[in-house]
C-alpha cells in the first residue's frame, strides 16, 4: 500500500452475500470507482457460450477473449461492454452465472482476467468485489472485507433479484444453484474463495446493505 494511492476497498464473499450492493453503496458514498470482477467472468462465459464452448473449455475461452476488451460504462446498473457491445443484461442469467463459475476454475481464464483487474486497480480510488479480490487481485487493499450470510438468506436475496428482473425460477432451484456454486468456488485449486488472514468478516444476515456499508465505513 502506497501512502499516496487513493483508497482501495476489496469486498470478497460467496454468491448472494451482498457484495455488489454493498460495493456500489461504498463507491457512491466514498466517490470511488466500482469494479465488478464477476461481470468480467460472466462476459467471458457469454462469449464462450456464443462460440459454442462449454464448462471444460477454459483454455479456448481464454484464447477467445484475449485482446477482446471488457469495459465498464456509466449507468445504474453499471453497463458492461464486451468488445463495445452492451451485454449488461445478457450476462445476468443463471445459466451464464453457472458457466462463469465453471470457467473460473481454469487458470488460463483467471490469469488473464486477474491481470486486467490488477491494472484497473493500480491507480486506486476503487471499490472492487469478487471471489478472490482480497486474496489475489488486491491483497494490499486498504480495507479487505469478507461478507457472509446463511445459504437460505443468500438464496432468498438472489431469488428476489431474479424475480424483479422477470426471470422465472423457484427459491429451491436458486438455493440449489447457490450451494453448488459455493462448493465450486470454494474448492477450486486456483484462488479458491476463503477468508484470508487480516480480512474482516461481516455477517450480513438480518442487516440491510446500508447498515453493512456503515459498518465498513466505520472500519476505515
Ligand atoms: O459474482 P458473480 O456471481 O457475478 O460471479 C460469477 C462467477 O464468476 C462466480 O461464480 C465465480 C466467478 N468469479 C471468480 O471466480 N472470481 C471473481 N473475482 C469474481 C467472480
Amino acid at each position: 500500500m502506497s501512502d499516496k494511492r487513493p483508497l482501495v476497498i476489496a469486498i470478497d464473499g460467496p454468491a448472494g452475500s451482498g457484495k455488489s450492493t454493498v460495493a456500489k453503496i461504498l463507491a457512491r458514498r466514498l466517490v470511488l470507482r466500482y469494479l465488478d470482477t464477476g461481470a468480467m467472468y460472466r462476459a467471458v462465459a457469454l462469449a464462450a457460450r456464443r462460440a459454442g464452448l462449454g464448462p471444460d473449455d477454459g483454455e479456448r475461452a481464454a484464447a477467445l477473449i484475449a485482446g477482446v476488451p471488457i469495459a465498464f460504462g456509466e449507468g445504474d446498473p453499471q453497463r458492461v461492454l464486451l468488445a463495445g457491445e452492451d451485454v449488461t443484461e445478457a450476462i445476468r442469467t443463471p445459466e451464464i452465472g453457472d458457466l462463469a463459475s465453471a470457467l473460473s476454475v481454469h487458470s488460463a481464464v483467471r490469469r488473464m482476467l486477474v491481470e486486467r483487474q490488477k491494472q484497473m486497480v493500480a491507480a486506486g480510488g476503487v471499490t472492487l468485489e469478487g471471489r478472490d479480490v482480497t486474496t489475489v487481485v488486491a491483497p494490499d487493499a486498504d480495507l479487505r472485507i469478507f461478507l457472509t450470510a446463511s445459504l437460505k438468506v443468500r438464496a432468498d436475496r438472489r431469488w428476489r433479484e431474479l424475480k424483479q428482473r422477470g426471470i422465472e425460477t423457484t427459491l429451491d432451484v436458486v438455493q440449489h444453484q447457490i450451494a453448488e456454486r459455493d462448493h465450486r468456488d470454494s474448492t477450486r485449486a486456483d484462488s479458491p474463495l476463503y477468508v484470508a488472514e487480516g480480512v474482516t468478516v461481516v455477517d450480513t444476515d438480518g442487516i440491510g446493505p446500508e447498515e453493512v456499508a456503515d459498518r465498513i465505513v466505520a472500519l476505515l
